[in-house]
């Protein structure tokens, strides 16, 4: 498919308003996207476990214009309470969108969106609040356009949603997703995710994720300049291959449930993507000093242990411990007697693989 499959033929069929409601979870990569071209075209792929308890509920209540805006119109609420902050960001997404969602013009918006997660906690909610919204959004196209099909409606979700945030193309379905094209990887494009299409172990089927709380503050660099400085960063090319070759060694190990090998790529993915930050021009360090804590505890469990618990890391401080069911007493232990201490107020959020976004009317 190309961004021209994306844009709508007219509508024939008029809806004078109306409320829709998506509840959206966030994802965790395992191989990580870091580094990008024009359009939120990523420079490699990437593939997450999408969670389950870390999600954004977002409703959308529209009511038609009496005639077409030269501005969007809409008012934000972020958990009850209107929100100014993010009216740049919605501005800037329904400008980049609105080629594919022109009915974008022909309505006032009311959107209200909370995180079930604090939101003081820095997690980040680009991936869940970008996808709820799309969601919504395309909620709303089916109701002008109800012969849209389901396969058409996910996709073109993920592809909205990237245009928002990359990560959030990952957050729409599936419990395995992978975003951008991959020789190895039937179906896969840098225009949406599609969910992971190969055979999964078991043990992956009910994965746990307890996110640690590391440092709740505003990150000193965002996302977005932390993927612009991998142009003509020294290192990009190679990472750029390392990550489809991760991907190809990581669709064996999905199947056979290796998981050594699981985690000697996802440990590696996670300090390469620090490792980025590290050397890019200008220089960053996101990790804090309990981020290389809670490392070295969970290496030296593991090795005492026998278990397979591992950590992955986001563009922040936060870690995020994975571990498989089999395993969760153990590991809910020791994060307890040895983790817990080096997160903010002793925050923390046992989360799992989930099932991708839903329609809540
Ligand atoms: C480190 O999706 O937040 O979490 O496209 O600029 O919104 P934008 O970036 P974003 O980047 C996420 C980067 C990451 C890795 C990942 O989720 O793959």
């Amino acid at each position: 498919m190309t961004e021209k499959d994306f844009i709508p033929s007219p509508y024939h069929i008029t809806v004078a308003g109306g409320k829709v409601t998506y509840k959206s979870p966030s994802n965790i990569a395992l191989v990580k996207y870091w580094g990008k071209k024009e359009n939120q075209i990523p420079a490699n792929p990437s593939i997450s476990f999408t969670l389950d308890a870390c999600a954004t509920t977002t409703t959308i209540s529209f009511i038609k214009l009496s005639s077409v805006a030269n501005e969007f119109q809409f008012d934000l609420y972020f958990e009850g309470k209107p929100k100014e902050d993010f009216n740049p960001k919605i501005r800037t997404f329904f400008k980049r969108i609105v080629p594919y969602m022109p009915f974008l013009t022909a309505y006032h918006f009311t959107i209200e969106t909370s995180n079930s997660f604090p939101h003081s906690s820095g997690i980040a909610s680009s991936a869940s609040g970008m996808s709820a919204l799309a969601l919504c959004l395309m909620e709303i196209e089916k109701q002008l356009n109800p012969k849209i099909e389901t396969d058409y409606y996910y996709k073109k979700a993920s592809f909205l949603a990237r245009l928002g945030s990359g990560s959030a193309s990952r957050s729409i379905e599936g419990d395995i997703v992978q975003w951008g094209e991959h020789e190895k990887t039937k179906g896969s494009s840098d225009l949406y995710g599609i969910k992971y299409p190969y055979h999964v172990h078991d043990i992956f089927k009910k994965y746990h994720d307890t996110i640690l709380l590391v440092d709740k503050g505003e990150k000193q660099v965002s996302s977005t300049v932390g993927h612009n400085l991998m142009h003509g960063h020294p290192f990009a090319g190679q990472r750029f291959a390392q990550a489809h070759e991760n991907l190809t060694k990581l669709q064996s190990v999905l199947a056979n449930g290796d998981l050594d090998a699981f985690i000697k790529i996802v440990e590696s993915e996670a300090l390469t993507l620090h490792a980025m930050m590290m050397t890019s021009q200008p220089y960053f360090i996101l990790m804090k000093p309990q981020t290389l804590e809670i490392i070295n505890r969970i290496w030296a469990f593991r090795k005492k242990s026998g278990t397979h618990v591992c950590f992955t890391l986001d563009a922040g401080a936060n870690v995020h411990v994975l571990y498989p069911e089999i395993e969760k007493d153990e590991v809910h232990q020791f994060i307890k007697n040895e983790l817990v201490t080096y997160c903010q107020n002793g925050q923390y959020i046992h989360d799992r693989i989930g099932f991708g976004a839903k329609k809540m009317i």
